[in-house]
């Protein structure tokens, strides 16, 4: 790592969360590193600091010191936080800092797709209309007597009242005329095992008031996937189940490590500050969340105050880091899980701008490694109940993968590393504009396909999937993962590099950055790390049930890389067992979809929290047969 009083010829310069890394000699500003890294940042004034459109926070090494036109943009907090403008800021050391979406101006692709949900709604939040009698000299009730005095008139219990709801009810009552609608939370959802934070509520039958509607106003519930890399939200209307609005955004706590590991590691090296490293990873994920449901409510068209319910999915870190409970037994074995119980979180505590009485419900986790996203997925595609043989796998940094067996359902996590969100590759990058998506080599053309088409400028996870199945179809590389400098066809593409030699995927004069674009020896050894993880869980789960992958009735592969992949070409290095293409689904963001069927129903959070007591989690670790299997999955 270049220090600043070292003579040094070049610097590292990291980009996130776009994930790309450049060389750059030092005094190269952070906008002119980002161009030659092909990732465009915002610049209207053309890098004179004049338009404030670059801005971008340094998270690690050093640059120059403000220049006036920074000190113009930002206040000196700011400034100690690491807020520059990318055009102003010279590196003088390796660097890293973070893009904020605001300042990048090709956005990267966000998974907010998901099967369509068609299911009756039934929510927890139940709405009634209400025409209530003014206060007058003689009747001097209080609004919290008339309100429930008017509740009970209609038939109902007199219904539990928050402290954030009691404080702006006066005023709504008055701005609505006393003819309001009220979007109450039915008490008796939750009939096992959900621990209720709230305070000096405990959950009994009954209701809770949540929001103080206009009348006409639709209630309104969010359903985020919470991923290590990517987030996506739903707005959907609770009584039609219609979706208002879905976007997607970048997970902010990546500006302070890029896998869960790394976070669990912050959490802890900052503990005891002041606020310490989980407090801090809460609250960026919380902002995020805010800055998201933001933009759903406006495409909506919705206020915030129509929000009355939520439903979170992630994987357990995740889930922790959101709730704000310890991680740091999850960053060392047998690494357990702070709860596994669903939860339910007022969501005002939780610092969500939302319905003043709304509430933030989190299904069970399954283990360490495998958390709610995964049993959401389970969910929603109905693998839970699968009645043949059935795989259902998320693939990301961990891969969790289950095995449906009718009666009961086999799951494991395994450590496939970011080699597939572009990470730990030379010219890996996230998808975005410019990423190589699509390689393949017929004869003596290769074809190479980027998002948007834009030129090349780095290689995503379906990209690098396959080039590495290409290059190995084309015996380019061997079944190590060697590259083959004489291979008579291909031979002036194979070029000399650090520990083994690269592929020249495309050409310098062709790509978006004046650089080859090359895949290394190292590269496919990534690749074969993670495939074979990914094959070993597989393998260990059919064996644990005696079974082989021929009795495999259904291969389903969720999630945002799982639909982009190319399950030919997993199947050619081996990273899917080689099943008949019929028999594998991809599905997208299945999590995502099953947050949005427990958001509108309580029947399927019923469901969830059953799906977790069918599960045996196997721990792969545990399984001295993974070190086999995995062993044999590594060859291509
Ligand atoms: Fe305008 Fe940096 S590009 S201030």
């Amino acid at each position: 790592m270049a220090k600043r009083d070292e003579r040094v010829d070049q610097v590292w310069v990291d980009l996130q969360p776009v994930g790309r890394r450049i060389s750059v000699v030092p005094g190269t500003t952070l906008l002119e590193a980002a161009q030659q890294a092909g990732v465009e940042i915002a610049a209207v004034c053309g890098g004179a600091g004049s338009c404030g459109k670059c801005r971008i926070q340094l998270m690690s090494g050093e640059l120059a010191a403000p220049t006036v036109s920074e000190r113009r943009f930002f206040a000196e907090a700011e400034l100690q936080a690491g807020y520059r403008l990318a055009c102003q800021a010279p590196t003088l050391t390796d660097v890293k800092f973070n893009i904020p979406p605001e300042s990048l101006s090709t956005p990267q692709r966000l998974q907010i797709e998901g099967e369509e949900i068609e299911i009756e709604p039934d929510p927890t939040i139940r709405v009634v209309d209400l025409l209530m009698d003014p206060p007058a000299l003689d009747d001097l009730r209080s609004d919290t007597t008339r309100l429930a005095d008017t509740l009970v008139n209609e038939g109902l219990d007199r219904p539990h009242l928050g402290q954030s709801v009691l404080r702006s009810l006066s005023d709504e009552l008055r701005a609505g005329n006393w003819s309001v609608r009220l979007a109450l939370h039915r008490q008796d959802t939750f009939t096992g095992g959900v621990i209720d934070f709230s305070a000096g509520s405990p959950i009994s039958a009954g209701y809770e008031v949540v929001s103080v509607l206009a009348q006409g106003q639709s209630p309104v519930g969010l359903a985020v996937d919470i991923g290590t890399t990517k987030m996506a939200g739903y707005l959907i209307d609770l009584e039609t189940g219609k979706t208002l609005a879905k976007d997607g955004l970048m997970n902010p706590q990546i500006a302070y490590g890029e896998d869960v590991v790394s976070r669990i590691a912050y959490a802890n090296q900052h503990a005891g500050r002041n606020p310490d490293g989980r407090t801090t990873l809460q609250r960026a994920l919380v902002a995020g969340v805010n800055d998201l449901l933001g933009t759903l409510c406006r495409d909506a068209g919705v206020e915030r105050k129509q929000v009355v319910d939520a439903v979170v999915v992630g994987n357990t870190v995740i889930h922790h880091l959101f709730t704000g409970l310890s991680v740091a037994q999850l960053g060392a074995a047998p690494y357990i899980a702070a709860s596994s119980e669903p939860l339910s979180l007022e969501a005002t505590r939780l610092g969500l701008s939302m319905a003043p009485g709304a509430r933030i419900y989190l299904p069970p986790n399954i283990a360490g490694y495998v958390g709610a996203d995964h049993v959401a997925m389970l969910l929603a595609t109905g693998a839970w109940q699968a009645s043949e043989p059935t795989i259902a796998l998320d693939i990301g940094t961990n891969t969790e993968i289950s095995l449906a067996l009718g009666d009961r359902v086999l799951s494991c996590s395994c450590a496939s590393g970011p080699a597939f969100e572009g990470a730990h590759i030379h010219a890996g990058m996230r998808a975005a504009p410019g990423a190589v998506e699509y390689v393949q080599i017929e004869e003596d053309q290769l074809r190479v396909r980027t998002i948007e088409g834009r030129p090349a400028v780095g290689i995503c996870g379906s990209g690098i999937l396959d080039v590495v199945a290409q290059l190995r179809a084309a015996s380019v590389i061997g079944p190590s993962g060697r590259l083959k400098p004489d291979h008579k066809l291909w031979q002036s593409h194979i070029v000399k590099w650090d520990g083994g030699g690269a592929f020249r995927l495309v050409d310098k004069a062709d790509t978006g950055n004046g650089h080859d674009l090359l895949v290394t020896r190292q590269d496919v050894n990534e690749i074969q790390l993670a495939k074979g993880a990914i094959r070993a869980g597989v393998e260990v789960l059919l064996a644990h049930a005696g079974l082989t992958h021929a009795d495999l009735h259904t291969f389903i592969v969720a999630g945002a890389f799982g639909t982009y992949l190319d399950v030919k070409s997993a199947i050619n290095i081996g990273m899917f067992p080689p099943l008949p293409l019929h028999r594998f689904q991809q599905v997208g963001n299945a999590a995502g979809t099953g947050a949005r069927q427990m958001l509108i129903s309580r029947e399927r959070r019923r469901i969830a929290e059953s799906i977790v007591g069918r599960v045996h989690y196997i721990e792969l670790t545990a399984q001295r047969s993974f070190t086999d299997f995995y062993m044999e999955a590594m060859v291509l």
